[in-house]
Order: C-alpha cells, then structure tokens, then sequence
C-alpha cells in the first residue's frame, strides 16, 4: 500500500509540470504554470507563455520575454528572421503547374506596413510562365519590370530585409515534372540563370528555387534538378546568397528528414562550403496539414524537433519555414504561437520563417494576413506573429 501511494504522488508531480515546449499560462490559462527542469515557463505575450529551454525553475509570473538566449547560428549560415509571403504573382498556379493568368501585384504599403513591425523577411512567390513565357525561353521584360518593382519595395522597406524570389511551379511547367516528362534541367537552369544574373549584386536575395514538389517519381532526379539549378545560379556570377533547396511531399518538413534529406544534403556548392544551401519546408497545423481549414489541430512541435536532429546530424545544416499559418481562430493562435516560438529557439536550426500568407489575398481567405483596411491586423498576426519576430 505505502509504496503504491508513492508511486502515484510521484506521477501526479510529474504530470503537474508542463513539457518542455508546453504553454504554461497566458489569458484564460487554467492548467499547470511549472515547467520541467531545463525549461522556463516564459511570456510570449499576455496570451501564452511557453516552457521554453532555461535552467531557472519558475513559474508564469515571471516578467521575461521571448527566449532566455539565442542559438548560435553556423558559420556562414542565416540569422534568425520572420516575416510573411506576400502572394500574387502566382495566383491561379494549379498544382500541375499549368497557368494562365495574369497574376496580382502585391499592395506596395504591405512592405513598409510589416517591415515597422519588424519583419526582416518577405517571400514573393511568382509563375513561372509569367517570367518565361515559354519554356526555357527568355524573361518578359513587362513582367520582371513589375516584378521587380514589389522586390524593390520589398529590400527598401525599412528594416534592410531578406527576399525570398519563390518559383511557385510545383516542380512543374503544364503538367509534367522537371527532368521526368516535362521540362529538362537546361530549361530549368535557364530561368534561374537569367534571374540571378540580374541579382546577382544584391546580397540580401534569396533563391526560393521551387515551390513544393509533390508526386515526384525519382527524389535522385530530383535533387540532380536542384543541383544544376544550384550551379547555374552560381556559374550566373551571384555567389554570394542563400539558396533554399526544396524536398519533396509539398516541401513537407515532416517527410524531409526520411524522403529528400538524405539525398538534398549532399548537393554541392560551386561557391564554396554549404552553409549557404538552406532546405525549404513547409508545415500546416490543421487536421489533414493542407492549411484550408480555419481551425489547428496541432503545433506539430514533434516535427520540428525531428527536423532540428536531422540538422543538427548532418553536419548542423540549416532549413528555413517558408510557409505555416492558420486561421482566424484561437486554437491556430496558440497553435501557431508555439510553432514559431519553437522555431525562434532553434534557430541556429530553423533559421526564421515566412507564414502565409498577406500580399493581394483579400481579408477573406482563410489564412489571410493581411491587414484590415483600416491598418489594424488580423488577430493571427498579433497574437501568434508579431510575438515571434525577431
Ligand atoms: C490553362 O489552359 C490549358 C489549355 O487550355 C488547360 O489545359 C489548363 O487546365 C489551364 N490551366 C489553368 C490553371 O487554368
Ligand atoms: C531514379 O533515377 C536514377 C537515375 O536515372 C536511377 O538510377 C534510379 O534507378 C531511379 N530510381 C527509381 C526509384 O526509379
Ligand atoms: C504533424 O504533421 C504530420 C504531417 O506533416 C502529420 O502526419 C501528423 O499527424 C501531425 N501531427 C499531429 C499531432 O497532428
Ligand atoms: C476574426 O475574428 C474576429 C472575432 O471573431 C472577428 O471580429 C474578425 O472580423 C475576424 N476577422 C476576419 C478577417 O475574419
């Protein structure tokens, strides 16, 4: 009897204290406010506090904000940054790649709006047929003019931001696959030739080389895609930048460390060393991780930690989110909250992220970030973003 008692003090001591990662209080918080050894509960805001890691043992009442330190980034590799997409440009991209649209040019305030908040990070997403018309052929010079304009914006905003040029194409050009029965790597390398050469200058440029391949019947063929796009860029003369380098599954970071990792970390740098290939994933928060519903499941912490030990594996490598988010919702303002804390404690891993999504998507659409007309933002921004900016 005596020792049974024991044991069950001793399990209810343990369930008292929340994991690490664990929200340990905020508004409207009625559970436990004690983290276990090694983490301290913190405030993100007034909303949530999260056991973040930490060696004093407290409770919610502490004032502190954001991380107790900051992780060391590798040699050579990204600080830590967030931000937002800023869509258009590849609005009516189907998933097979095809496209017949004109695109929408991201309201131009946006920038300067999220750059004062300090975003330090814009991804602009495009078609590729509104750069290349055809495949393999030259840029439209009336498209990279306006183009380039939202980029422009984007770099002079305020905050001496990163940009992210994201190839939204799916590993495809009308329906078929990169290298596998649509588009050869010549064609490919093409586009990004021609778009580094006109970059090539500017340091804070990043490749976004391709938006979520999905369906992808041969990774090895793949990730030899990667590779002569990675050395076009280079042989372009913009040596000097960030790549981001997708996996396969929708960039799913989930499956990266199983399916497209093993293979992605080996493609090589003609500049030199590889701090500067940066993996692109992806993760959504809802009940089938599509990012179409309002409501959040899950902060899928246990994904990231996963991604975070493959890195750390292989040579300490670095990814970058570019695309999470939610709804207008509170169960995606915890959700999302906790994600991206976790991503800013291990962003010597995770450099930053760039939720979805605000540009020209109206205040309608499900994971809408953009602000209101009035200038005020949406609840997901101030209550799960803002608190994670850098
Ligand atoms: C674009 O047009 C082609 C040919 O008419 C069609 O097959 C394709 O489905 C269209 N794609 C989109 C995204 O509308
Ligand atoms: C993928 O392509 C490579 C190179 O062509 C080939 O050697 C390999 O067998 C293919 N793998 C699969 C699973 O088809
Ligand atoms: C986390 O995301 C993966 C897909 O990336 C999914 O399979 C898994 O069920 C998610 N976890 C939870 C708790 O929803
Ligand atoms: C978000 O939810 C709040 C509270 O329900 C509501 O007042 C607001 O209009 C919503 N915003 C959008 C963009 O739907």
């Amino acid at each position: 009897m005596k020792s049974l008692f024991v044991a069950l003090v001793s399990i209810s001591c343990a369930l008292a204290q929340q994991a690490i990662y664990a929200q340990c209080g905020g508004t409207d918080w009625t559970g436990d406010k004690t983290c276990v050894t090694g983490a301290v509960c913190t405030a993100v805001n007034d909303y949530y506090y999260q056991c973040l890691p930490g060696t004093a043992s407290t409770t919610a009442t502490t004032t502190s904000s954001g991380p107790t330190s900051t992780p060391t980034v590798p040699a050579g590799g990204l600080p830590f940054v967030g931000g937002v997409n800023m869509a258009g440009y590849d609005f009516t991209v189907a998933t097979d790649g095809s496209f017949n649209g004109t695109g929408s040019t991201p309201p131009v305030e946006q920038f300067s709006h999220f750059a004062q908040q300090g975003v330090n990070i814009f991804r602009i997403p495009f078609a590729w047929q509104l750069m290349t018309p055809t495949v393999g052929g030259n840029i439209d010079s009336g498209f990279f003019s306006r183009y380039d304009g939202s980029v422009q914006a984007a770099l002079n905003s305020g905050s001496s931001p990163w940009v992210i040029l994201d190839l939204h194409n799916y590993a495809r050009w009308n329906g078929q696959i990169i290298s596998q029965g649509g588009p050869t790597d010549a064609q490919y390398a093409s586009l990004w030739s021609q778009v580094a050469a006109k970059y090539k200058d500017n340091s804070k440029i990043i490749f976004g080389i391709m938006n979520e391949p999905h369906d992808v019947p041969n990774i090895s063929t793949w990730v030899a895609s990667v590779q002569a796009v990675v050395d076009a860029i280079r042989a372009a003369g913009a040596t000097s930048q960030y790549i981001l380098l997708p996996g396969s599954s929708w960039s799913s970071a989930q499956a990266f460390p199983t399916e497209a990792g093993p293979q992605l970390v080996k493609v090589t740098d003609p500049a030199g060393g590889n701090s500067k290939l940066i993996f692109d994933v992806h993760k959504y928060l809802d009940s089938d991780n599509s990012g179409t519903h309002p409501d959040c499941t899950t902060d899928n912490v246990s994904v990231m930690q996963t991604l975070v030990d493959f890195l750390k594996a292989n040579g300490n490598r670095q990814a970058l989110l570019s695309e999470t988010g939610g709804g207008n919702t509170s169960s995606c303002f915890t959700a999302l909250n906790s994600e991206l804390a976790f991503v800013k404690a291990n962003s010597d891993s995770i450099a930053g992220f760039t939720v979805w999504s605000a540009g020209a998507f109206d205040t309608t659409y499900t994971l809408t970030l953009t602000p209101n007309a009035d200038g005020s933002d949406q609840p997901l921004w101030t209550q799960a973003v803002r608190p994670n900016l850098p």
